[in-house]
């Protein structure tokens, strides 16, 4: 470091003189360093500074400037306007001590602190380091002999050589605003300033091409899209490229010697002193502002509204997937479905966009759909790459190619597009393409039954064929032997006769509609569960197996269910008994069960903290219905994300009653076999007492893998982690609970409170005392903010060793169904 630091002193010494008023100018061999000693404020470090020509009180000057506020740790070198004068000392005094304007900036992608270093080079180079002496900027003029640097009454930073030629000037490489004398010539871009540190992020910007302007918006590497496009009405001649110049105002097309093409400014001549400028903005607005000494700078036009453009037009507004409609934000639906595919990124704030609740995967192309969104247009339309002659050709070539997110047919051109951001909906009386958007969409694979492929459905079948033969035999011998049996058992339940049973069907309907049990959706307790349709409806039918064992619990399940409705229960819509055949007919839930989302096992996208909210309470009020509300109390005894179901919306429904034990309200406490799963089983199982407040406790458990996106026992953790309960009880006493929070989600992370909130809830039903432990009611009271939780003892908190070995209770009497 001894090298550089000499260096630095010696050009400090050089540059000392012209450092003891603020200048308009400098030569090579200047340095300034960014710290209190210069010209300013603690808001603004001047390197130099305009004569007083513009106005009265109004300067240009170019220096360091705040790129944060209020807290002030990180700068820019920019050029600024500033309201100030000189006291008769030569000093520069600044009026309104943080208000300025910058209007250009060398480095705003990569500000710099207290110390960075600024130096105009003995060979004409502007160079801009940290503090740290990282390279930062340049003008790159070394070598072109600059012996000046000037900032010019316009607000120009500009570098020139001995002769007055400029070499390097700002105006040259604008920023997102232009400032009257100022031009945009053919090539060069306003890009807005969309983020305060790092606008490589997204970016809107304007270019002029020799037939007018264009406005573009891209996000990170995505192919910029089309959004403003303003022709001149006459067309260019000259060769030299094309110039919009702020003059006057008006912005001003150089089409060629006196041809001259304006957007003229119906606003009143400013008097002095007041700043004019147009300003590219983080929305995509291209405005004209005014500021003047202690206002705030304001759109006083908006250049874009004026030239026809609409405020649903614009790429951001209602964010990605976002459909704008009078300034309000939906999300897209399909032509006449009420299948919803897109949900709100955050439902207080709709103009954050929309999300589909499946992401598009390239992987999975074969489960790609084109949604029909009509009454649509998108803003870009410029992309018409694809090779189609139809709509249809169009909707085919969208399919087949992953990177297409969005088609639309217009002017017998098939426009597509990669990155969807926002939609505008065409009001019923300007309908002038009538033709729809399609959005492409990701079904949900059965992930359950991956397509299988052909070949191995024909060998199955030859298999299956001979194997047949072969048990024919067998299995008529025993058919006739087990028949009698049954025969004599089935007269005890005459299905028929139930009261408010749901319909009834016969066995091989239920086969025909499932294809012959063909696409397994996952496996219960009692039997396996297989996808249907009966006409137009989906359905998914349960067989049960070992009719001999499971005829009690079909009976139970057909009872209680046929009698039961509730929206967060799963409705059973009819069952078969046939024979030794059981079957029960379940409505159809789109997204499987509630253990697919939250321990990623296949790659889902986190859910955010409000759906999490959402299945919390929908659970809740299926158990509270089911332990409070029905004629008898039922128990559900095998509460777990497997017996959870969700449809198309993250609507929670509680499944699978093939556990239920009823209990007779003035009974409460009934011994039965133990059941359920280990892991979700509450320690009173150990001592035979059971009463609804098992399910209280399953409950528990579920919200904490809900909360914490992870199995309860999960053995892939490290030892000290596989049980999540244990864990909870450590964390909960060391106050450490924001640790158990599922780190996938930002969302999660972003409602810690509320989340360890939710964490103290589960808690306090996974008490070991079953009496301590809320009722479900109570839960929901919580859940809806009507009463806060009890406090609790942190001792009081009891939790089972989980282990299926330690229990005490003889296994024969135990149907445990293995972790599924
Ligand atoms: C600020 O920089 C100047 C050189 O420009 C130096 O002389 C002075 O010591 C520095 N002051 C502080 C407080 O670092
Ligand atoms: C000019 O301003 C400086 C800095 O505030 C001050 O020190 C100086 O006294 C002022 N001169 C006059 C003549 O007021
Ligand atoms: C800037 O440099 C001075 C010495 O030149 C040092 O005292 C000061 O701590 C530095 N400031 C920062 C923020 O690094
Ligand atoms: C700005 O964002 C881009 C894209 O996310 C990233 O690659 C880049 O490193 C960021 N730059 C800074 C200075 O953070
Ligand atoms: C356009 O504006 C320029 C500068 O303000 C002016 O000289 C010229 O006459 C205007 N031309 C037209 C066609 O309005
Ligand atoms: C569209 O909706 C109407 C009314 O809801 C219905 O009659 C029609 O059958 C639906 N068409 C399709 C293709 O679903
Ligand atoms: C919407 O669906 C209806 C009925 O299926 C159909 O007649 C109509 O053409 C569809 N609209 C568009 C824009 O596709
Ligand atoms: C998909 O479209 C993009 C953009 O036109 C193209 O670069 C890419 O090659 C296409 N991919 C396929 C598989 O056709
Ligand atoms: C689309 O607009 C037409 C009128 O242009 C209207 O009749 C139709 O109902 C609209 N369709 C939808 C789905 O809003």
């Amino acid at each position: 470091m001894g090298g550089p630091v000499k260096f630095f002193f010696l050009v400090i010494a050089a540059a000392a003189p012209l450092l003891s008023a603020a200048q308009h100018m400098a030569k090579p061999q200047a340095l300034w360093i960014n710290n209190a000693t210069l010209h300013g404020n603690s808001v603004m470090r001047f390197t130099l500074i305009t004569d007083l020509i513009r106005g009265e009180e109004e300067y240009f000057a170019a220096g360091f400037v705040c790129a944060t506020t209020p807290k002030c740790d990180v700068y820019l070198f920019a050029v600024f306007i500033v309201f100030g004068f000189y006291n008769s000392s030569g000093k520069f005094l600044v009026l309104e001590d943080a208000s300025r304007e910058v209007i250009w900036s060398a480095n705003r992608d990569r500000p710099v602190r207290e110390n960075a270093t600024l130096e105009f080079t003995s060979d004409g180079n502007l160079v801009l380091h940290d503090a740290d002496g990282s390279h930062v900027w340049s003008s790159g003029t070394s070598g072109r002999s600059v012996t000046i640097m000037v900032i010019t009454e316009n607000g120009n930073l500009v570098l020139s050589d001995q002769r007055e030629a400029t070499v390097w000037q700002s105006f040259d490489h604008p920023a997102d605003t232009m400032v009257p004398g100022q031009s945009l010539l053919q090539g060069m871009r306003l890009k807005a300033y969309t983020s305060p540190t790092n606008w490589t992020v997204d970016q809107f910007y304007i270019t002029v091409l020799p037939d007018g302007l264009n406005a573009y918006y891209a996000e990170g590497t995505t192919l910029p899209q089309l959004y403003f496009s303003f022709q001149t009405k006459i067309g260019k001649i000259a060769n030299d490229p094309t110039r919009a110049t702020f003059m006057d105002g008006s912005l001003s097309f150089m089409l060629g010697p006196d041809r001259i093409e304006n957007i003229t400014f119906p606003v009143a001549h400013s008097t002095w002193p007041v700043a004019q400028y147009i300003r590219l903005d983080k929305h995509g607005y291209l405005g004209l502002y005014e500021w003047s000494k202690g206002e705030r700078s304001t759109m006083v036009y908006d250049i874009m509204g004026s030239l026809g453009m609409d405020a649903c037009a614009y790429p951001t507004v209602c964010g990605a997937y976002g459909v704008c409609n009078g300034g309000q934000c939906t999300c897209p639906l399909e032509n006449n479905s009420s299948t919803v595919y897109f949900k709100l990124v955050d439902d207080r704030k709709p103009n954050l966009g929309c999300t589909p609740f499946t992401p598009v995967s390239c992987q999975e192309i074969q489960h790609h759909k084109l949604l029909t969104i009509p009454n649509i247009s998108y803003f870009d339309y410029s992309h018409t790459a694809l090779n189609a002659a139809s709509i249809d050709d169009c909707k085919q070539a969208c399919l087949k190619n992953c990177s297409c997110m969005l088609v639309l047919f217009r002017a017998r051109e098939c426009v597509w597009v990669t990155k969807v951001f926002s939609l505008h909906a065409i009001q019923q009386e300007n309908v002038g393409f009538d033709s729809p958007v399609y959005l492409k969409v990701q079904l949900i694979p059965s992930i359950f039954a991956p397509n299988a492929n052909r070949k191995k459905v024909m060998l199955a079948a030859t298999v299956g064929a001979v194997t047949t033969l072969v048990l024919l035999l067998i299995a008529v011998t025993l058919y006739i032997q087990r028949r009698r049996k049954y025969e004599e058992k089935d007269e005890e339940f005459d299905f028929d006769k139930l009261p408010g049973t749901p319909t009834r069907y016969s066995f091989e309907k239920l086969s025909e509609c499932t294809e012959g049990f063909s696409k397994k959706l996952g496996e219960g307790g009692f039997g396996s569960v297989f996808e249907g349709k009966l006409g137009e409806v989906r359905v998914a039918v349960k067989r049960l197996e070992g009719a001999r064992q499971g005829k009690k619990e079909f009976l139970a399940e057909v009872e209680t269910i046929g009698s039961i409705e509730h929206i967060n229960l799963v409705r059973l819509i009819g069952f078969c008994a046939e024979k030794s055949e059981r079957l029960l007919v379940y409505e159809y839930m789109p997204r499987g069960s509630l253990d697919r989302w939250i321990y990623y096992r296949y790659n889902n996208a986190p859910l955010d903290w409000c759906t999490r909210c959402r299945i919390i309470l929908d659970v809740a009020k299926g158990l509270c219905y089911l332990h409070e509300e029905c004629r008898r109390k039922i128990v559900h005894l095998d509460i777990k994300p497997q017996n959870i179901l969700l449809d198309d919306n993250f609507n929670a429904k509680v499944a699978d009653f093939g556990l239920c034990k009823l209990i007779d309200r003035d009974q409460s406490k009934v011994v039965t076999m133990m059941r359920g799963t280990p892991g979700y089983l509450a320690p009173e199982w150990l001592t035979s007492r059971i009463t609804e407040k098992v399910d209280v406790y399953s409950f528990g458990v579920v919200i904490m893998e809900i909360l914490s996106g992870r199995k309860n026992i999960d053995n892939s953790q490290p030892e000290e982690n596989v049980q999540l309960i244990n864990l909870l009880r450590e964390k909960y006493q060391n106050n450490q609970l924001i640790d158990l929070i599922d780190k996938h989600s930002d969302d999660m992370v972003s409602h810690q409170e509320e989340v360890v909130q939710m964490m103290k809830l589960a808690i306090w039903c996974l008490q070991h005392d079953s009496i301590q432990r809320p009722s479900m009611s109570t839960v929901i009271k919580v859940l809806e903010g009507v009463i806060s939780i009890q406090t609790f003892d942190a001792n009081s908190l009891g939790f089972v060793q989980e282990n299926p070995s330690t229990y005490s209770v003889p296994s024969q009497t135990s149907i445990l169904s293995g972790p599924r």
